[in-house]
């Protein structure tokens, strides 16, 4: 299989993955979150171990279990995965971002439950969470690191799927930015998944579909073409 011990085409590399979805507190019970797995960065956490990577995995709320063998660090918020982040580039060869980060945070945070009589809750005022990706890809550590987003698209009346994946790759920085087609019944969760890989310059270079494993080999293997290419 693409899969087998055989292909350790990543022995000597280190690899941090972001996985799951960040969730931002509202009082001591509730919080704003997504529907983020964790599944796919999972995936790719466990692939990158596969070939031969030293793998950091920095989780927020996985529903599956971290492979045996990938460093877990768990996290809640996005600015724990920040920090968690931060912490981590700067010894990482290939960074890939497949959380899924909450853009705003809740500024107060209650100190005791909301309760539904008059005193409670209608309105939550928000303020912008740091842009990981942003940051460690306008900030690089480490000579010839690849950074590798993920961007869950939805396609609207401003631009298709792909549209917005370019823009977006165009924009964040990142090396490589893999754009996933999401609604209420693809992308999240147990089922399989189309990504579209699209250069920083804006280029797209293929589209897979197939199992969160496949996805994840397709992205590594990209991923190990464009660092034997960079020299
Ligand atoms: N990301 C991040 N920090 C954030 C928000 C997003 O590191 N605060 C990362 C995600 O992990 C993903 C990439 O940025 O790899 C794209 O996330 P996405 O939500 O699609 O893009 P945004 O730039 O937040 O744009 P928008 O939500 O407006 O589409
Ligand atoms: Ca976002």
């Amino acid at each position: 299989a693409s899969t087998s011990t055989a292909h350790q085409d990543l022995t000597g590399r280190t690899v941090l993955v972001t996985a799951g979805g960040t969730r931002e507190p509202i009082d001591p019970v509730r919080f704003l979150g997504n529907r983020s797995s964790g599944r796919q960065g999972v995936a790719i956490a466990a692939a990158a171990h596969r070939r031969g990577a030293t793998v950091t995995l920095i989780g927020a709320h996985l529903t599956v279990p971290t492979p045996p063998g990938i460093d877990l660090i768990p996290v809640t918020t996005a600015e724990q995965m920040h920090t968690a982040v931060l912490a981590h580039a700067p010894s990482s060869d290939i960074i890939i971002m497949a959380a899924a980060v909450a853009d705003y945070r809740p500024i107060h945070v209650l100190p005791t439950k909301a309760k539904k009589d008059g005193t409670g809750l209608t309105h939550i005022e928000l303020t912008a969470n740091p842009d990981i990706l942003a940051d460690i890809a306008t900030n690089r550590r480490r000579a010839g690191q690849l950074i590798v987003g993920f961007a869950a698209e939805t396609g609207d009346d401003t631009g298709s799927v792909i549209e917005h994946g370019i823009a977006k790759a165009q924009r964040k920085g990142a090396d490589l930015l893999a754009i996933n087609e999401v609604g209420t019944h693809t992308g999240f969760g147990d089922v399989p998944n189309t990504i579209t890989l699209v250069t920083n310059t804006g280029q797209v270079l293929d589209s897979i579909s197939g199992t969160k494993d496949d996805v994840a080999n397709h992205i590594l293997n990209t991923v190990v073409h464009l660092l034997s290419t960079d020299g």
